[in-house]
């Protein structure tokens, strides 16, 4: 056998050992596509029974090519932290509230904070379910973020440890808000004071007295056992809290397409049913507040709702160097809302 023979035998030797290679290569099953969906409440709150929906579906429909895997309670990171971790690819999906896209220098979501601007989830459905809160979710595109969908939560009421009737009720009071500047300003232009705190350190705060009360909807308050160590809670629905769920753009864009098409299509089931249960969740969450006694649940008069309103609704005029008045226009368009007619 001279050299050139055993040459090409080794290249067929090598040729036949790489086919079988890739052939038990190819009959592996293809490891999922990993998603990682943090976030900071409790499994059974409207966000928390609306990932795990998605993550369910999401498996379903892409058949097992993505798996969701949904970490609450703020087990991976924080309310600051969980934005920086979807930047830098740590995590892929999140679903922050409305209230915490300023930091990230797109200061318009805070709209959503400003006091009594939605009446209810049918006015709030007109901007989150068409083009100006489309809009919006494109905004977050040079952040390197993308915008999939509105989540709702509900409409936060006040809670502390001193009874709350009336807006001079509030004054002195330190209350936690989310990182919102429209936050802020409505707790000083009802004489309190605010205090920025990321959600997992609120429930130790209000039982050492750090802060003295807080806002939420029930779904927060009760699921973080706030209503614990508050000894009063008061029906104000002052204003909304809810979600944009955002992914981060570079790993979205790169799925293929037999990925990132049924996915959408969870997204978009999961969506319908997070709106769906967010205000029966809450309902129950308030009847369960009532069952375990421990704060005393106030339902203001509307007179006394009016005088929250008064003290609150100028708070739109103050923000809006910050929001912009146009923005702050197109939303009472497409709401209906005066607020020259109190
Ligand atoms: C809060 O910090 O109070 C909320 O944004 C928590 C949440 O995600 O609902």
């Amino acid at each position: 056998m001279n050299a050139g023979t055993s040459r090409r035998r080794m290249v067929a030797l090598v040729a036949a050992l790489g086919g079988a290679l890739a052939i038990s290569v190819s009959a592996q099953p293809q490891a999922p596509i990993v998603i990682k969906f943090s976030h900071v409440v409790a499994t059974d709150t409207p966000k928390g029974l609306a990932s795990e929906f998605f993550a369910k579906r999401a498996a379903e429909l892409t058949k097992g090519k993505a798996k969701v895997e949904v970490y609450a309670n703020s087990q991976l990171y924080k309310d600051k932290e969980e934005m920086e971790a979807l930047q830098l690819g740590a995590v892929q999906m999140l679903a922050p509230s409305l209230a915490k896209f300023g930091p990230l220098g797109v200061k318009e979501f805070e709209v959503f904070d400003l006091p009594f601007i939605f009446d209810d989830y049918k006015s709030l459905h007109k901007v989150t379910q068409g083009p100006l809160g489309k809009q919006l979710l494109d905004k977050l595109e040079t952040k390197g973020i993308k915008g999939l969908a509105y989540w709702d939560n509900g409409f936060k009421s006040f809670s502390a440890n001193k009874a709350i009737r009336t807006p001079a009720d509030m004054k002195g009071l330190k209350l936690r808000i989310q990182s919102s500047k429209v936050l802020d300003e409505e707790i000083r232009a009802l004489g309190g004071v605010p205090q920025v705190m990321a959600f997992s350190e609120v429930y130790q705060a209000l039982q050492t007295g750090v802060v003295d009360g807080t806002e939420n909807p029930i779904s927060n308050l009760y699921t973080q056992k706030m209503h614990e160590v508050q000894k009063y809670l008061t029906i104000t629905e002052h204003g909304y809290l809810g979600y944009a769920v955002i992914v981060n753009k570079k790993f979205w864009d790169g799925l293929p397409a037999d990925v990132r098409g049924p996915l959408e299509q969870a997204m978009k089931e999961a969506t319908d049913y997070a709106n769906k249960i967010a205000k029966e969740q809450n309902d129950l969450d308030l009847e369960a507040v009532k069952k375990a006694g421990r704060t005393q649940v106030y339902v203001p008069t509307k007179e006394e709702r009016m005088a929250f309103k008064k003290a609150l609704v100028p708070v739109h005029k103050t923000m809006e160097s910050r929001i912009g008045a146009d923005l702050i226009k197109s939303i009472y368009k497409e709401t209906g809302f005066d607020p020259g007619k109190l």
